[in-house]
C-alpha cells in the first residue's frame, strides 16, 4: 500500500492497519500519500460520496470496506448581506451542517468507522461536546459496531445528546468538562481495548480535509485568499492545513489561501498560544456558551501551530455576545448554523476591522454544524 502513518515529530513510520494515536516520542501521528496524480476519482461510491470520491488520497481501500452514508457534496452560499456586514466584496459560506447527523464531523467519521471496520475492532468510542457523539453513534450503528460516547455532564447541547441516544449509543457522563471526558475516554482506548474516533484518530482528519478539496473544486481550484474556520480541538485547522499543503503539492491549486481561526474568548488557548507566537502553552478551563467550541486543551494544538505557520495565519478571538450577533446575521439571512459556527463570522468582522483581512480579498468561512443543533444562542 502506498499510504503510511507518520509521527509527525520524528518522522517515525508505522503501518496503515498499526492502532495508534501517538508515537513514542509523543508527538501526533499523520496519514502520508505517496502519490497524488489527479484529484478527482469518479466510479462506483467516488460517485456519490464527497468524501470517497477522494479515497486514493484519504484512505485507498476497495469499496466494499467503506461504510459511508454517504456524505459531503455540501453548498456554498453567498449573502450580500453577510458580505457587507463583514466588510469583504466577496464571503462564501461552505455549509457542512449539511452532512448527514448535521455537522462536519460525518466527513472524519466515515473514515474512522471504516478504518475500526477493516481493523476488526468491536467497540468505538469518543469523548465529544455534542456533534462528534452524534455522529459516530450514527456511523456505528450503520457498521453495527458498539459504540460508547463519553459527554462532559451539563456542557452538551440536549438535542445533540438525544441524537446520539436515538442511534443507539451508550452514553457515560463525565464530571468536568470535554477536556476530562477526553482524558476519561484515552483511558478507556488502553484499559477496555475502545478504538477512539476524536480528532486524535488521523483517519479523522484524512475524511475533513475533502471540505477543502471539495470547495476549491465548487471554485474551479480558484482558491479564496483566506479560509476561516471556529477552533476547539483544532481537528479541522490541522486537517485544512493539511489539505491546502497537499492538493499544492500536487498541483492541484497554483496559490496557497491563508487560514484563519477562531476561538471563543472564554475558550482561546490557542489564541492566547498565538499572541505569545506559540511560546507558550496553557491549557485553561473553558466557559463559553458555544457549546461545542468549549474546550479547553486542544489535542491538535502541534499541528494547527504547524499549519498556522505554514500558511501565515491568524488567530483570533470573539466573545459570546459577538458570537451571538453574528450567529442572528445568519440565520437571518436565511442560512442559519449552530453558535459555534458563526464564531468564523464574528472573527472575520475583526480581522477586517483590524485591516488584517483586506475588503478585496475573497474570504470562505465554513460553518460547521446544522441551526437545528443547539437552539441555546437563539
Ligand atoms: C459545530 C462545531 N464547530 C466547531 C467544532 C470545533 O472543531 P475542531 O475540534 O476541529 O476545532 C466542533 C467540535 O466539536 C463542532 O461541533
Ligand atoms: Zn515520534
Amino acid at each position: 500500500m502506498l499510504s503510511f502513518q507518520s509521527c509527525i515529530r520524528c518522522f517515525q513510520k508505522y503501518d496503515l492497519n498499526q492502532i495508534i494515536y501517538r508515537c513514542e516520542c509523543g508527538g501526533l501521528i499523520e496519514i502520508k500519500h505517496s502519490v497524488f496524480p489527479s484529484p478527482l476519482g469518479g466510479e462506483g461510491l467516488g460517485v456519490r460520496s464527497g468524501v470517497w470520491r477522494f479515497k486514493d488520497y484519504v484512505l485507498p481501500i476497495p469499496d466494499s470496506e467503506i461504510v459511508s452514508h454517504p456524505e459531503g457534496f455540501t453548498r456554498v452560499y453567498e449573502r450580500e448581506s453577510l458580505s457587507r456586514w463583514a466588510g469583504v466584496d466577496k464571503l462564501l459560506f461552505k455549509h457542512e451542517g449539511e452532512n448527514p447527523t448535521g455537522s462536519f464531523k460525518d466527513r472524519g467519521m466515515t473514515v474512522a468507522v471504516t478504518q475500526a471496520k477493516r481493523l476488526g475492532q468491536k467497540l468505538i468510542g469518543c469523548a465529544s461536546t455534542g456533534n462528534t457523539s452524534a455522529s459516530l453513534a450514527s456511523y456505528g450503528a450503520q457498521a453495527g459496531l458498539k459504540t460508547v460516547i463519553f459527554l462532559p455532564e451539563g456542557k452538551v447541547a440536549p438535542s445533540k445528546i438525544a441524537q446520539a441516544i436515538a442511534y443507539g449509543a451508550e452514553t457515560r457522563m463525565i464530571e468536568g468538562d470535554f477536556d476530562t471526558a477526553m482524558a476519561k475516554v484515552l483511558e478507556a482506548s488502553h484499559d477496555e481495548g475502545l478504538y477512539l474516533v476524536n480528532s486524535i484518530n488521523p483517519f479523522r482528519l484524512e475524511g475533513q480535509k475533502t471540505i477543502m478539496w471539495e470547495l476549491f473544486e465548487q471554485l474551479d481550484w480558484q482558491v479564496p485568499d483566506w479560509i476561516v474556520v471556529p477552533g476547539g480541538n483544532l481537528g479541522n485547522t490541522s486537517a485544512f492545513g493539511k489539505a491546502i499543503l497537499e492538493a499544492y503539492e500536487a498541483g492541484w491549486i497554483t496559490k496557497k489561501p491563508r487560514i484563519a481561526v477562531i476561538q471563543a474568548e472564554r475558550a482561546n488557548p490557542f489564541y492566547q498560544s498565538f499572541l505569545s507566537g506559540f511560546e507558550d502553552f496553557a491549557p485553561m478551563h473553558p466557559d463559553t456558551r458555544a457549546s461545542a467550541i468549549n474546550i479547553g486543551n486542544p489535542v491538535n494544538f502541534e499541528k494547527a501551530k504547524r499549519v498556522i505557520s505554514d500558511l501565515n495565519g491568524r488567530v483570533e478571538q470573539a466573545t459570546d455576545a459577538e458570537i451571538k450577533e453574528a450567529k442572528i446575521q445568519i440565520d437571518h439571512s436565511g442560512i442559519g448554523c449552530e453558535p459555534s459556527s458563526a464564531a468564523t463570522l464574528a472573527g472575520l468582522q475583526k480581522l477586517v476591522a483590524q485591516k488584517f483581512v483586506r475588503p478585496d480579498e475573497v474570504v470562505a468561512c465554513v460553518l460547521t454544524g446544522n441551526v437545528l443543533k443547539d437552539p441555546v444562542m437563539s
